[in-house]
């Protein structure tokens, strides 16, 4: 915890407490208001944690004004063009960049890894073919405490690190036999020759019937959309990661609580959302009819991949994926993808739009980011998967930080009560 750096005075009905104040090495001071209830008798109150730290972190920190996103202090902008996603799973898991020979050992062990417990193919059959593919993660990944019972001591340190190897390693598989699943293909098992990003696409895109090479350059893609994901501060599947956690559940539950989190559209189901929305649009013509549609207030609708929590600027994921998205579709070949064409110029019309402008709503990573997974081959219900799998080391990285945490307590947050006071039961016959 950080040193005491002031006080801040608070005072309720003429009495005054004096509550601690805590300074970050980046971003705004913290009050500490551990004490105020035993002390004062008043909750704070803070639906949607808009201004309340939960925890004390050393993994990530995001400057939302600035657009800036710091794993360990390095932008994602050097790792994602100069480092590539194991490393950048080394430095979120133990906190600096690894020398060549940790690195090279990381891999290895992650590589050695990959395959899942026969049994589990088993399992998997028990889904319907139709299952999405996060209905089928989030069971999988759940049941990996039914197989894996030698890593869920979550109270020794060896097992903390095998089962949160295990799944760093196991979640391409998991994703990508949750996908052959949905499209009646045989599983195909990992290949230990391979990366971790193209193992990942031969498991989704290669067949036992003829041979599939990996290109390199989707490769990279896919390598650099894994970096763009790995970690995001506390946002609310981390968060959902952290609290399943403060309770002492086993590594396995709490990432599955994690992907349960990052399904909804509001977070990590964008990137399927946004790339069925620019296709509804479908061309340039329309984008004023949804741009009126998201700026009315009787419509639910939101222009998807749009807006963060935190980024009032830019997201400087965004930034890296549209250059990716050019990347990709020059490589396949693809000269006017008319979903490109409508993302662009609905960026452009809703950036000078002065509802945008005022509400500082930017493209946000998932915007651009299933444009090149639909290029690459995947279908819309892979997008959210494909973020799971990559979120997970951020997810594992934040749980093991906090199970090292002297301080921690099981999340328990209050509530403002609104509802009636005691009142007596009154027997049926008369209600
Ligand atoms: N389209 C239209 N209006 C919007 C949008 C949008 N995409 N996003 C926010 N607004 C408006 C919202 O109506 C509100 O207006 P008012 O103040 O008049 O009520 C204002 O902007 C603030 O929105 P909010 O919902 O209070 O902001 P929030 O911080 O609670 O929500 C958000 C952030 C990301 C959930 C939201 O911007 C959103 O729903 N965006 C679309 C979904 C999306 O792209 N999610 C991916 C987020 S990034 C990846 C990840 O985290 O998984």
């Amino acid at each position: 915890m950080a040193e005491n750096t002031g006080t801040a005075t608070l005072t309720i009905k003429g009495k005054t407490y004096e509550l601690p104040m805590h300074s970050p090495t980046n971003g705004p001071d913290v009050i500490d208001i551990r004490k105020l209830y035993a002390q004062a008798d008043v909750f704070t109150y803070d639906p949607g944690f808009t201004s309340t730290a939960a925890c004390d972190s050393t993994i990530t920190f995001i400057d939302g004004d600035k657009g800036e996103l710091l794993h360990r202090g390095y932008p994602i902008d050097q790792l994602a063009s100069q480092s590539h996603y194991l490393e950048v799973c080394y430095l979120l898991f133990y906190g600096e960049l690894p020398s060549a020979e940790e690195l090279e050992k990381f891999e290895s062990l992650v590589t050695n890894h990959t395959m899942i417990h026969e049994q589990m193919h088993n399992f998997f059959r028990g889904f319907r073919r139709d299952a999405h593919p996060m209905a089928t993660m989030v069971g999988v990944v759940g049941a990996m405490s039914a197989f894996y019972h030698d890593s869920t001591d979550i109270n020794d340190a060896h097992q903390r690190e095998v089962a949160s190897i295990r799944l760093i390693a196991k979640m391409p598989t998991i994703a990508a036999m949750a996908y052959k699943y949905s499209i009646g293909q045989p599983f195909v098992y990992p290949r230990n020759d391979l990366d971790y990003a193209a193992n990942f696409l031969h498991m989704c895109f290669s067949v036992p019937a003829e041979t599939y090479n990996v290109n390199p350059i989707m490769a990279r893609a896919m390598d650099r959309i894994f970096t763009l994901h790995a970690d995001h501060e506390q946002n609310a599947s981390t968060s959902t990661v952290r609290l399943a956690s403060s309770s002492g559940a086993n590594p396995f539950a709490c990432i599955a609580a994690g992907i349960a989190c990052l399904w909804g559209p509001a977070h990590g189901g964008a990137n399927q959302a946004c790339l069925e929305m620019l296709r509804e649009i479908g061309t340039v013509d329309r984008i004023p009819e949804f741009i009126a549609r998201a700026k009315d207030k009787d419509d639910p609708f939101r222009l998807m991949g749009f807006g963060h929590r935190v980024y009032k600027n830019f997201d400087p994921r965004a930034k890296v994926m549209k250059e990716s998205a050019d990347e990709v579709l020059d490589l396949m070949g693809v000269e006017d993808n008319p979903t490109l064409q409508v993302a662009k110029e609905l960026e452009r019309v809703a950036l000078e739009d002065p509802y945008f402008k005022e509400k500082k709503l930017y493209p946000n990573v998932d915007f651009y980011s299933g444009i090149i997974l639909d290029a690459m081959g995947f279908p819309t219900s892979m997008f959210t998967p494909i973020f799971a799998l990559a979120r997970t080391v951020g997810w594992i990285s934040q749980w093991k930080e906090q199970l090292a945490d002297p301080q921690l307590k099981i999340g328990r947050p209050r509530q403002l009560y609104l509802g009636e006071t005691a009142r007596n039961y009154v027997d049926i016959e008369k209600r």
